[in-house]
């Protein structure tokens, strides 16, 4: 139950920033909020020290090495038929020295043609096979290395999201889909190939020991030189390649971004220092890429000219074997075709040791993350929910945080009425937006749609039955349609042209070059501010959802937008559903019924809309008395 414990001390932790906390040496949390003074608090502290917290993390990796480990061995079966295959592609490896040994002693001092000729269709006809083999196994191997890709790539898709959101391990969630790429083109790789072939090595050191002891030794040594050499090649490239790596992806990202913003960089004259940052980044790049590769290419060269002298001493061994009459001219030359073969998968790994340091660090790295992040369980399915919202003293701490943004606040709407949220900036109204639509979970008190807690609901069930106008509104690339629908694969038409209806952008979008059919692009988006919220407030009323959250939802709406704004709230009441709307201006909350200040993420009133008006215009008057009443109106 320790996963169960930590969860716990990890929620309480999140929390402790609304009431007082301070750090102390061994890094726990002391709290100092009064409803954590007893009880809880010493769980809290000793759950929170520092080597729990680091066995913890180990627990959450090995838990997600687990589920890596479940998916590659889905695949089991195929790695023992790449085994089976192997180990007879290496037995037909020995046609080879098998046949240049017949050749030379028995062809050539009998000189028998029809020897030849048999000798060489069998040889035609077991490369042939050996061919065929090889061919399969690697074939085998791609699919295995793409079904582990596909099998993963939702998964790790997903915690990538939810990871970036949550802001839980953020250094692996960049970089999540590239290690799964990452592991993938290493099963694909010879490198893993050889990893096959190693366990037959002995077999051919074994041939060359048949052949003569002392060129076996021979052999057995130059292994081991050439097995020490890539050893030291893992440790001295591990962190070149890794910091390699790291800053590619860095130059990578920063490209990606200055082009996103490629209309403020031109705006703004940051071409310049855009581009002098990027150059920085890509220089820095490919200043650790050249270093790695220059170690790199050093083992390689060194285990290949090092491989191909050992095979010409092997041949000079032989040859003074052969000379004091211990062997056969065809036995020298086959034990040096054998030792090449031996030697092979050695060589292999070592020249394609930067694959597997990636697909090492990819493997760590998906560990982490999908330890932090784990799945989504199946949750049972409710029955559309009725348009009753309450929260119960509800408190946030934004990811990555350690100040809370909203504290303890409650209050509850129901079918039919709309609740206008205001209060400075910063005072936390989007924070409540994004908790009530499930982003981020509250670090304490609970949210409850119809009586049931959010986080009872499958997180895109819950999408279809709360729509988001979110404040920073963003389309994606693809027809406004498409953005409409929500990306749904099978846009339902009928529902998208009235959901466009009701937020008054029908007309709007009829006037656009191919009305529904054109096309926007997330990044230069070829409509104004007015229209994007437009067309964000269909995509919120999309699919018939019962509750609404509109974050500023006319912050850009000219005066008839704002008409039509308020015309699709009342519209919404009148179907029974429930509306939030937070807001700076007058004009959106004209709808409301009732009515919740924030202030600096505390609740300052909550009721009817008029009473708290009213109330708030007293307090002006009085500050005394407001001081009074510091509950507000409830
Ligand atoms: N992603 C985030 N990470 C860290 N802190 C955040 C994050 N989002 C918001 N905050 C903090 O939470 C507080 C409330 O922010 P919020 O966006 O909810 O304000 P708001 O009331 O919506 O303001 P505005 O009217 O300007 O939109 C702010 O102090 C802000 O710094
Ligand atoms: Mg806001």
């Amino acid at each position: 139950m320790a996963q169960g414990g930590n969860r716990s001390a990890r929620k309480l932790v999140m929390s402790a920033p609304f009431g007082k906390s301070t750090r102390t040496e061994a890094g726990a949390m002391r709290i100092t909020h009064p409803s954590y003074r007893n009880g809880v608090l010493s769980e809290v502290q000793t759950a929170t020290k520092k080597e729990d917290r680091l066995q913890n993390s180990n627990e959450l990796t090995s838990r997600g090495r687990a589920e890596l480990v479940e998916t590659r061995n889905k695949s089991r079966g195929l790695y023992w038929v790449v085994a089976v295959f192997s180990f007879f592609v290496n037995l037909l490896m020995l046609t080879g020295p098998l046949y240049m040994l017949n050749i030379y002693d028995r062809v050539l001092s009998s000189r028998s043609f029809e020897t030849l000729l048999a000798l060489s269709v069998l040889v035609a006809f077991l490369y042939a096979m050996m061919g065929i083999l090889d061919f399969v196994r690697g074939r085998i191997m791609g699919r295995v290395g793409a079904r582990f890709q596909s099998d993963m790539d939702r998964r790790v898709f997903g915690a990538v999201l939810k990871a970036t959101t949550n802001s839980r391990a953020p250094r692996e969630a960049a970089t999540g889909l590239r290690d799964l790429e990452a592991i993938q083109r290493l099963i694909t790789s010879p490198a893993l190939m050889a990893l096959f072939d190693l366990p037959w090595v002995p077999l051919f050191f074994l041939g060359i020991f048949i052949f003569h002891p002392l060129m076996g030794i021979l052999a057995v040594v130059g292994a081991i030189i050439l097995l020490v050499v890539a050893l030291l090649n893992q440790f001295t490239t591990r962190k070149l390649l890794e910091a390699a790596n790291a800053a590619g992806f860095a130059s990578e990202q920063l490209g990606t971004h200055i082009r996103a913003e490629s209309e403020m960089v031109h705006s703004l004259g940051m071409r310049e220092a855009a581009f002098d940052r990027w150059q920085l980044a890509r220089g820095r790049s490919l200043d650790s890429a050249i270093g790695a590769a220059d170690v790199a290419a050093r083992f390689t060269a060194m285990t290949r000219s090092f491989r191909l002298f050992l095979q010409s001493a092997m041949l000079g061994l032989g040859a003074y074997l052969v000379l004091i009459n211990q062997l056969t001219p065809g036995a020298m030359i086959a034990g040096s075709i054998l030792l090449g073969r031996a030697l092979a998968p050695i060589e292999m790994l070592v020249g394609q040791w930067a694959v597997f340091q990636r697909g090492r660090e990819g493997w760590r790295n998906l560990s982490v993350l999908l330890g932090h992040v784990p799945a989504d369980e199946p949750r049972t399915q409710l029955p559309t929910p009725k348009a009753s919202l309450v929260a119960e003293q509800v408190t946030v701490v934004p990811p990555g945080e350690q100040q809370a943004a909203l504290r303890l606040i409650s209050f509850a709407v129901s079918p039919g009425q709309a609740v206008g949220v205001i209060g400075a900036s910063g005072s936390g109204k989007s924070t409540l937006a994004r908790v009530l639509t499930g982003v981020w979970k509250p670090a304490g008190g609970k949210i409850r749609l119809d009586g049931a807690a959010l986080d009872q609901f499958d997180p895109d069930v819950l999408g279809r039955h709360i729509g988001y106008l979110p404040q920073r509104m963003q389309l994606f690339d693809g027809t406004i349609k498409e953005n409409i629908a929500r990306m749904s694969m099978a846009p339902d038409d009928a529902k998208v042209i009235a959901a466009a209806k009701t937020a008054d952008a029908h007309e709007m979008i009829l006037k656009l070059p191919d009305g529904y059919d054109t096309p926007v692009s997330a990044a230069s988006g070829r409509l104004s501010g007015g229209q994007i919220q437009r067309i964000g407030l269909a995509r919120a009323l999309y699919g018939d959802p019962v509750i609404v959250v509109l974050d500023e939802p006319n912050s850009n709406l000219d005066n008839d937008g704002s008409v039509a704004l308020n015309s699709a709230i009342k519209g919404l009441k009148a179907e029974g559903k429930a509306v939030l709307i937070m807001a700076h201006r007058p004009s959106a909350i004209q709808e409301c019924d009732l009515l919740l200040v924030l202030e600096n993420g505390a609740r300052r009133a909550f009721g009817p809309k008029d009473e708290v008006l009213a109330e708030m215009v007293r307090n002006h008057g009085d500050i005394k008395r407001s001081a009074g009443k510091s509950g507000g109106v409830s």
